[in-house]
Parts: structure tokens; sequence; C-alpha cells
């Protein structure tokens, strides 16, 4: 189906200067540079989505009572663009951030976007600013579609005006160390999420709600925090931003399973279905977090690893708690675990182009 949402196109009269581009593609970090352009459109109740565009990219008009400044009301994705060797560019599984968008939008009670209308709205912004795309190893352009109430109204309802945005932002790796592993702080004062809440869905409040655990995290000398479910407080869950993977001694790879309250990672979904390719046991299942704790001291669990679109593959180190701590034994020279490693370079080269897209997964941008 093609895109029913019209765009129109204003395109900037300063673009940002082929030298400071260039400056910023040698070292973008992560999030901290965006592009030349931005997608937006509106959605009121009688009109659906309309005045689609893309327009310079720049600081947006929002009344003071906006409903998102109040009560927020905000789902966002996160996904990327990859220059392939031969210079064309792609998008990695857009079609499932479309639909993830659309299933966060139903629970923060946020209007519709048509998977199709997404896509499009990637495919303009991206062709848009091509140029933008980095072609360094291991670097992408991430974009951040998001949708929220903008209309001013402090009532608590769901509001009649709605904006959808897309920004892009070219990147390097997540963690400003590159890749290695990552220690974790677990919470025990603080859930993420409960049944029947917001966990599964992608929206900022879940984030927002995860930083107070994170300050608590880097008060402990730990990069990120690891949560457990609201209610036995033993089911491992996922981490701020991350799903979390476990290697077994005996092959097995294992997951927590998705309740209702672990978002659903498409970076996750894609290592289930290369895991099996790889020939590793794939189990969704609870993780008791004394499963964790046990199996790494007692070499059950060789690696543990983090994963999302921003980090892409981050193994795990140490694992900290009120009382303790373990440390997953570091088996090669760069803290990269054997399997980790294996994953990790599969779903890249994938991403990359260097390896046959047997899934349908690549949708070419340019
Ligand atoms: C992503 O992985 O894309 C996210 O949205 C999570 C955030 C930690 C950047």
């Amino acid at each position: 189906m093609t895109s029913a949402l019209q765009f129109t196109q204003n395109l900037t009269a300063t673009p940002t200067s082929a030298q400071r581009r260039a400056e910023i593609l040698a070292d973008p970090g992560f999030g901290k540079h965006f592009t030349d352009h931005m997608v937006t459109a509106t959605w009121t109740p009688d009109a659906g989505w309309h005045d689609a565009g893309i327009v310079p990219y720049g600081p947006i008009a929002l009344d003071p009572a906006a409903a998102v400044l109040h009560y927020a009301q905000e789902i966002f994705e996160g996904l990327k663009a990859y220059r392939h060797a031969d210079g064309t560019v792609w998008a990695f599984r857009p079609e499932a951030n479309g639909e993830r968008l659309a299933r966060s939008a139903k629970r923060l009670a946020l209007p519709a976007l048509p998977v199709e209308d997404f896509l499009a709205s990637i495919d303009l912004l991206v062709r848009t600013d091509l140029d933008w795309v980095p072609s360094g190893g291991e670097q992408s352009l991430y974009l951040r579609p998001f949708m929220f109430a903008s209309e001013a109204f402090l009532g608590v309802r769901p509001a009649h005006e709605i904006k959808y945005l897309v920004i892009a932002s070219p990147v390097g790796s997540y963690f400003s160390g590159g890749i290695k592993p990552v220690s974790i702080w677990l919470s025990s004062n603080y859930t993420r999420a409960a049944l029947g809440g917001t966990g599964a869905a992608k929206c900022g409040g879940n984030y927002a709600a995860s930083l107070a655990a994170q300050l608590e995290a880097a008060a402990h000398g730990c990069d990120q925090v690891c949560f457990l479910d609201a209610v036995e407080r033993k089911w491992v869950e996922e981490l701020g931003g991350m799903n979390l993977y476990f290697v077994h001694a005996d092959g097995r790879l294992v997951t927590p399973e998705l309740t209702g309250t672990i978002l659903e990672g498409v970076t996750r979904s894609s290592i289930l279905t290369l895991a099996k390719e790889l020939d590793l046991d794939v189990e969704e299942r609870r993780v008791d977090i004394d499963e964790w704790r046990r199996g790494v001291e007692d070499g059950r669990i060789t690696e543990v690893f983090a994963c999302g679109t921003a980090a892409v593959i981050t193994p795990v180190g140490r694992l900290v708690w009120d009382g303790g701590e373990v440390a997953s034994p570091v088996t090669t020279a760069d803290g990269v675990g054997e399997v980790t490693g294996r994953l990790r370079q599969a779903l890249v080269d994938i991403q990359y182009g260097r390896r046959a897209d047997t899934h349908g997964w690549l949708r070419r941008l340019a």
C-alpha cells in the first residue's frame, strides 16, 4: 500500500556546509547532532492526519498548556538507516517500528499513524538529508519518530490535537567507551512497569521513570540499571532502555519472555531469529534474578548481553546489587563474549549489507 498522506516540501535556505557536516560525521557521538530537516504532521479528530511536510529542522512552538507538557501523552520510536559499501542506504525492519508505534499509540490513547505513512515519512527524511547518512564503521543515521499531544487544554482526556515528527541524528556508538562490557545496577527501590501499565509501550514516561534508578546506578559506579518485576521482585525484566540475553554454557540462549511489562525490542526479536540460524537453542521464559547471580558464579551462564537499536548488542560485565556483585567472565581480549560477538557480527553484517538478508529485513531508502 502507498502512503495516503501528501507531504509538502519546504527546504532550508541555510543548509549545514559540507565542511561542517564532514566534521560532525567524523565523530558524531550519539544523539548530539541533527540533520537539516524534519518531518511534521498534525492530527485532529475531524481532519485526521494532515498538514504533513518536510521542513527545516528547528525549535517548535508549543502552547504552555499543551497536554504533553502536563500529562505526558507521548510515544516514540528509534530505528537506523545504514549506508552500505556501494553507497546505497537502507533501513532495518522499519515496518516493525511502524507497527510498534501503532501499538504504543493505542496504549497512550493517541491516533494510529498508518504504517505506510510512517514508512513514507522515514523515506522522505532520509532521502532529503541523504548526505547525513555516515559511512564510517558502525555509524548510521538514527531516526527518531515521535508523537505527542499538542492541544492546549488542561483537562485530563486524550488530546484533540496531536503532532507527529521525525528527526534524524548521525550516530556512532551509543556508549561513549565504544563496545566494552557495561556494568549493571540491580534496582531494588524502583520498578519499571506493572501488568496493565505502559511497560510494553515506547512512551517517554517509561524512560523518565527510569532516571531516578539510573542515578542510583551511577552512584554505585554502574553504567545501567536492571529492573525486576513489580509483583514478586525477582523476575528479570529489562534495563532502562535495552532488553537482556543470557548465554548458557550448554548452548542455550535465554531472554525474559514478553509478559506485557517488557518492551518488545526489534533487536531482541531479530536476535531470536538469528540465534536459531547460529544453532543456539533459544528460550523465551521468565528469568529469576538468582539464576543470573548463581549462573554467572558457578559458570552455567557464560555471557550476558544487552540489546537495543541504539546500543545494538552490548556485553554486560558486572551485576551489582545492594550487598554484593558478580562479574561475567572475560574470555576474549575485547571483553565481548564468543556467542555475543557472533550474534553481534551476524546482525551488523546484515544491517550493513555484508551478509545476505534472507528475512527481507532491509528496506532500500536510496
Ligand atoms: C533505542 O534503542 O533506539 C532506544 O530507543 C532506547 C534509548 C536507550 C536510546
